[in-house]
């Protein structure tokens, strides 16, 4: 089936937000309904930001069926190191259940580098979790390196992952503990609510 992919514009964030919160809630049970702080102010977050992009895949009845966005990276975790040559957090990945493992994400991710490379962004961040099924494999295959995991008492833990956003760039060293095999833990319960917004 054919799959058209948008920018956002503000007529559809009454339609985007309902998206991300259902599908927030459906991936992270238990955490709260209160619309979260990008999607509240969504229209200077990504749309007229120069460090915000925000993109909607839709399905043949123009429903929303997948959806991913980019804003600017707020430096609040101080175990990482990530420059200052303008770092964008990757953020609101959701496939709906019925369209996954059919390189949808991919595409979707594509796109958004596609328009990180033309803004002029450096480094793109995130943050995932282990428990979410095919996530870390999902973005190694995109290009990023784990640089910390960290141990939190609410989220359990969390990956942090980058890649620059020049595509001939060569990609960043993992973060990686020698002869373990394994990314360096830090910060043993560090990571507060505000920190940690999970995708
Ligand atoms: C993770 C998610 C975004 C993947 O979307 P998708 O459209 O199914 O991803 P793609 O089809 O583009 O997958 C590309 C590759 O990622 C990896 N991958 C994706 N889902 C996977 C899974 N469940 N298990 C293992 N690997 C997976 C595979 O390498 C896959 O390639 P393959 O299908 O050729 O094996 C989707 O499952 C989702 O919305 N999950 C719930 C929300 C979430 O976890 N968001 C990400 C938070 S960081």
């Amino acid at each position: 089936m054919a799959v058209i992919i948008r920018r956002a514009t503000r007529n559809q964030i009454p339609e985007i937000v309902k998206f991300v919160m259902a599908s927030r809630a459906k991936t992270f049970p238990g955490q709260g309904q209160t619309t979260l702080p990008d999607l509240a102010h969504f229209q200077e977050t990504y749309i007229e930001h120069r460090d915000g992009c925000f993109l909607t895949a839709h399905g043949e009845d123009d429903q929303i069926v997948a959806a991913i966005g980019y804003l600017a990276y707020e430096p609040r975790f101080a175990q990482l190191d990530l420059g200052h040559d303008r770092v964008v957090e990757v953020v609101r990945l959701y496939v709906d259940p019925s369209w996954r493992r059919a390189g949808l994400a991919s595409r979707l991710f594509a796109e958004l580098m596609r328009h990180a490379h033309e803004a002029g962004i450096g480094r793109l961040y995130l943050h995932t979790h282990p428990h979410l099924p095919g996530a870390i494999q999902f973005w190694e295959r995109q290009g990023f390196v784990i640089l910390d995991v960290q141990e939190t008492t609410r989220w359990g833990s969390v990956v942090h992952m980058s890649r620059l956003s020049d595509p001939s760039s060569s990609f960043l060293e993992p973060h990686i503990v020698p002869n373990t095999g394994m990314p360096k833990p830090n910060n043993l319960f560090g990571a507060s609510h505000q920190q940690i917004q999970g995708f």
